[in-house]
């Protein structure tokens, strides 16, 4: 068979493949547009409407940040977007990369610091660079994807013997169990122990329990690895992570974050001992077989870090709202799980009986109301990353957002989860487009 036409068979059937006619360019990949923040615009073959945005990582609202914008501006006028041209290691080092990076190390509480062009590879390349095949890897189950894709790297290189282990999320008496094993697995090859979790899960918004883990540092040997993508800038007295929330960032061996959330714009770093970053910077291959991040974005991060950590209004505003956001659903009955950070989950039950299309019917019905109807744009999660028939609304509050947005959305959730309850959203069909095009949307 021709390999593109298997590859056409496979895609009929793929979890997400199977809905992209009726959810292409509305649920998935939908296209926003006007200035970054709670007001934009969403754009789809029947026009444009306004919409209040809860669905972008832009926790200290510094994408339209009037400085930060003067800052991108002129770094894209003195240096162009090109230069440095060249991976870091051969022609694409600069002063200012460096210095980025020192007010990164400072940051973080760390010895070093080492800027990195994209996050997602940079954290399969650490994984990569730091273990070997003698090497365990522990980790918790919820892992984010370049984390698994960073381990099934490892894997590769294992020859088939199990040197990674799961625990189930946040449990530490299975990480326990895990540690006793990987302990024993290691006396045998010689090699060491690498635990890796997320400082802030960014689908519930939970958090790593980085004080348990780091207790059991007193009775295993290991070292830690936390991905704070979501807690960089966030969580923490000064905005320093989630070590520094726990008061536990001297114990993080390696921290690492992006800048694509709080730092409103694109690249990460991981901070660690001076010797290891060193040794990262020479042989992390993402970094040493790509281009370096470009100058305009280094000028931007530095004056988003300047304001980040002399200015504590962008995380006194966020909080205002995430606790306004979050207590007003909880008052008001809704399960929130067990969030304690930003990233604010809802969720609602339909139908549990329903097959999987039915279950996504269901919910894709309920966004298409949402916003169509009350004019709210957020994400959902559905079967089967959450239960048959659970829908999961993943709402990111930013320090942009005003009281006003928190209390017209909580009044949107209430009727949506009226009609829920009524059974107004079961339906057959996962097709947005002949309600658009009708120009009814009616539930
Ligand atoms: C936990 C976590 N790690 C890593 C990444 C990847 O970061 P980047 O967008 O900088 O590649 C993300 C982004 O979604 C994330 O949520």
């Amino acid at each position: 068979m021709d390999l593109f036409e298997k590859v056409m068979e496979r895609a009929k059937t793929a979890d997400l493949g199977k809905y992209q006619a009726g959810a292409d360019g509305y649920f998935m990949f939908p296209k926003l547009e006007g200035e970054i923040g709670p007001e934009m615009n969403f754009r789809t073959p029947f026009g444009v409407k306004p919409i209040l945005n809860w669905s972008l990582n832009n926790y200290l609202g510094l994408a339209n940040d009037p400085e930060v914008r003067k800052a991108d501006a002129e770094g894209a006028a003195k240096y162009g977007l090109a230069a440095p041209m060249g991976a870091r290691m051969m022609s694409g080092q600069t002063v200012m990369h460096e210095e980025l990076e020192a007010m990164l190390a400072k940051y973080a509480k760390k010895q070093a610091a080492f800027v990195v062009n994209f996050g997602y590879q940079a954290m399969i390349s650490i994984i990569d660079c730091i273990v070997d095949r003698k090497d365990v890897i522990v980790y918790d189950y919820e892992a984010h994807a370049c984390i698994m894709d960073g381990i099934f790297l490892h894997k590769s290189k294992c020859g088939g013997e199990k040197m990674s282990y799961v625990y189930p999320h946040n449990d530490m008496e299975k990480l326990e169990k895990q540690l006793k094993l990987a302990t024993k697995k290691v006396a045998e090859t010689g090699g060491s122990i690498l635990v890796i979790t997320e400082g802030v899960f960014g689908m519930a918004g939970d958090l790593g329990n980085l004080k348990g883990i780091t207790d059991l540092k007193d009775k295993y040997n290991f070292r830690l690895l936390i991905d704070d993508a979501h807690g960089f800038g966030t969580m923490g007295p000064n905005g320093g992570g989630t070590g520094e929330h726990f008061g536990v960032q001297d114990k993080v061996d390696l921290y690492f974050a992006t800048f694509a959330k709080a730092g409103a714009g694109i690249g990460g770093f991981i901070a660690s001992e001076k010797p290891i970053i060193d040794y990262l910077r020479m042989n992390m291959r993402s970094q040493i077989y790509a281009k370096s991040l470009p100058m305009p974005m280094v000028v931007g991060l530095k004056k988003r870090l300047e304001l980040m950590t002399t200015n504590p209004k962008y995380r006194e505003n966020l909080w205002k709202i995430v606790h306004a956001i979050q207590e007003g659903f909880k008052k008001d009955g809704f399960d929130i799980g067990k969030t304690q950070s930003p990233v604010t989950p809802v969720y609602m039950h339909g139908d549990p009986n329903a097959s999987d299309v039915e279950c996504t019917a269901e919910a894709t019905n309920l966004l298409l109301d949402l916003r169509e109807n009350y004019g709210i744009f957020c994400s959902i999660v559905v079967y089967p990353v959450v239960p048959k028939g659970t829908v999961m609304f993943r709402v990111i509050p930013t320090a942009a957002h005003t009281l006003e947005h928190v209390e017209r959305t909580i009044n949107a959730f209430k009727e949506c989860k009226k009609k829920l309850d009524e059974g107004r959203y079961k339906a057959k069909v996962v097709d947005p487009w002949s309600m658009l095009k009708s120009g009814k949307v009616e539930f």
